[in-house]
């Protein structure tokens, strides 16, 4: 594997499941396989989960690990093309992400979207230069439309925990006070989509998500309904993406609670976190018995070891 990036970059989306818990059975069976390899993680955006989860699966394998927090530490960074910087900006990407390669044998990037140009962050113009010029392995840390490496680790989740073969997945809309990105969602649902279970999303009227990540879900404004026989949900916060980054007014009453976990199967809670207590999800469901949110998180880890296990295995 050179690119990670999205769920059409895997082959095989069970053996990957398969491998990231073969490998949360026995973490350190790999560990000559990095030997001498170096991963760069650069994030021109915060994170825990994913800079620790990563560092930890990269070491797991034997691998040297870089960091760079690029937004505190870095050069401000140009991307675009044909400019005379003499502006804010002080390194161009094409120089930037070629001496990174110099570096590392594989490069993980971070690149949140900047939610007021639609076309802008759907055409991952930050991400993709990265991949074009750093001219090594390139894994996803997320970027402006996908998660994958959450979502992997949400799929390991529910193949661990599920309690019958095809279990019902739900995908719930949650409150929030900020306009988040589409990442996550979109990236659940696409691989959701092709996974091996009966996939509904839920969100209230205007929070749609571009249809090309949903292909073959249910959706539903109706949560309660959508809630129904659920064995998992999985709930989010988004904005809207026509018109796009716009946050509506109301819909506080889609907060998940014990009393509409009554009519699901007795569904495990998941987030992918950080999550903001009593606004996206009540403590009754955090601290309750359903909520598996911290299993989710450390399950990062595997996915994360999975994929550079792949890649590792595909360097010359
Ligand atoms: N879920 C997730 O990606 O967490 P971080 O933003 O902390 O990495």
């Amino acid at each position: 594997m050179k690119l990670f990036s999205s769920v059409n970059d895997v082959t095989n989306i069970n053996a990957l499941v398969k491998e990231a818990l073969a490998l949360k059975a026995d973490p350190y069976a790999h560990q000559d396989l990095g030997k001498n390899k170096t991963l760069a993680l650069i994030f021109l955006n915060p994170s825990l989960r994913t800079r620790m989860s990563t560092q930890k699966a990269a070491m797991n394998l034997g691998m040297n690990v870089m960091v760079l927090n690029m937004d505190k530490e870095g050069w401000a960074l140009e991307l675009r093309d044909g400019v005379v910087m003499n502006g804010s900006t002080v390194e161009h990407i094409r120089e930037a992400a070629a001496v990174m390669g110099e570096y590392a044998d594989i490069i993980g990037v971070r690149s949140f979207p900047g939610l007021k140009d639609r076309e802008q962050d759907y055409s991952e113009d930050i991400f993709n230069k990265f991949v074009k010029y750093c001219g090594v392995p390139v894994v996803s840390l997320e970027s402006a439309t996908r998660h994958p490496l959450q979502s992997l680790a949400d799929l390991v989740t529910i193949e661990e925990l599920k309690t019958r073969p095809r279990p019902k997945v739900v995908l719930t809309w949650a409150p929030h006070v900020k306009a988040l990105p589409q990442a996550v969602p979109n990236s659940f649902a696409e691989w959701m989509c092709k996974a091996n279970l009966d996939f509904t999303v839920t969100h209230p009227e205007g929070y749609a998500l571009n249809t090309d990540f949903t292909k073959g879900a249910t959706i539903t404004h109706n949560q309660d309904e959508a809630l129904q026989h659920a064995d998992f949900i999985y709930v989010k916060n988004w904005s809207a993406y026509e018109p796009y980054g716009k946050v509506f007014d109301g819909n506080e009453d889609w907060i998940l609670t014990n009393d509409r976990l009554k009519i699901t199967n007795d569904a495990k809670v998941m987030h992918c976190l950080p999550v903001r207590r009593n606004l996206e999800l009540s403590d009754e469901i955090l601290d309750g018995p359903n909520s598996i949110v911290v299993h989710e998180a450390g399950n990062r880890v595997w996915a994360a070891q999975a994929v550079l296990k792949q890649m590792l295995e595909g360097l010359s």
